[in-house]
Order: structure tokens, then C-alpha cells, then sequence
């Protein structure tokens, strides 16, 4: 069983690199496209403070699909360009929400979320679906966390064939 180094004491990038490593050498390996999302969860959940959710959605049709995760039972079925998530997918674009009560359209699936990153997954120019974390704490995601959680998604399509998630 691997066992997820701490993070604590780093600094941010430093932190995003120590946990990227281990996620390539979980993810190495292995190419199940379901059970390296659902051990990249796990990674990020365990890894990254103050997260209240942390997951995938898969694009099937013109819907984001609920994935593997970390977090409290979530909406099932997002549209393309609904939410946070749509909102990403629709741009392929990283969206980072400081605070969600200002984004209108945002989905409430946990009422304790206050902040939002979703980092579209695209390879090879087609998009396959989202990574989206949540955080109780406003504001709780910048710059560095897409450039890490980027880093983290390039891993998981590197390694995973994700193609009986998406259609
Ligand atoms: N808040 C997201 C919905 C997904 S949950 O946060 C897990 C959105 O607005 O797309």
C-alpha cells in the first residue's frame, strides 16, 4: 500500500511537487482510466488542506458525469456550460471562484463550499472532462493551485485511459 508523504512545512510549489511525484508513481503503471481518478482523488484529498471535495466529472454526450472522488455525495449530472464545472468545460479553461456566491450559475452540491477550482482535462484537442476541487474557505485557490493541479491532470492522462469514462 503507498502511503501519501505529508506536505506540511513546504512551500506551495515545493508542496505541489512532492505531491505530483507520488501521484506519477501511483499512477505509473497502471492504466484503468476509473482507478487512477479514484487513487488521483484520494492523492488530493489526503495532500491538499482545507478541502471540503475533490473529483472528477466525465463528458458523456453534452453532460459532465460524476466520477470517482473524495467528499459528500455530489450532484450527479452537470450540462455543458452550467456551473462551475460546465463553465470550464464549455472554455476548456481553468476557472478559479474566490467566492461562489458570486458566480452566478454556481451548483451548490455542499452547502459549506465557498471556493472552487475546476481544471478542464483535454488531450489530444478533445476535451474529456473536469477535475474540480472545493474548499469551506473563501479564496482558498490562486495561480499556484492551477499551475500544480494542471501538472496533476497532465499525469493522469499521461498514464490512463479514460476512454470507457467519457463518450
Ligand atoms: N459546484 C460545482 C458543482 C460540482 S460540486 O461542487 C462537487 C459547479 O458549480 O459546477
Amino acid at each position: 500500500m503507498h502511503v501519501v508523504k505529508s506536505t506540511a512545512g513546504l512551500s506551495k510549489a515545493d508542496a505541489y511537487r512532492e505531491m505530483n511525484s507520488q501521484l506519477a508513481a501511483v499512477l505509473a503503471g497502471e492504466s484503468s482510466g476509473l482507478a487512477n481518478a479514484a487513487n488521483m482523488a484520494a492523492i488530493l484529498w489526503q495532500s491538499l488542506h482545507d478541502l471540503n471535495w475533490a473529483g472528477f466529472y466525465f463528458l458523456r454526450g453534452r453532460e459532465l458525469v460524476l466520477g470517482p472522488f473524495q467528499g459528500k455525495v455530489a450532484c450527479v449530472r452537470i450540462a455543458m456550460g452550467k456551473g462551475v464545472c460546465g463553465t470550464a468545460a464549455e472554455r476548456r479553461e481553468t476557472v478559479i471562484v474566490p467566492d461562489v456566491n458570486l458566480f452566478p450559475g454556481h451548483i451548490a452540491c455542499d452547502a459549506a463550499s465557498r471556493s472552487e477550482i475546476v481544471v478542464p482535462l483535454v488531450a489530444g484537442g478533445r476535451l474529456l472532462g473536469v477535475l474540480d476541487l472545493d474548499s469551506p474557505s473563501l479564496a482558498r485557490f490562486d495561480e499556484d493551485d492551477a499551475g500544480g493541479l494542471s501538472e496533476s491532470v497532465g499525469i493522469l492522462l499521461q498514464h490512463s485511459d479514460l476512454s470507457r469514462l467519457v463518450d
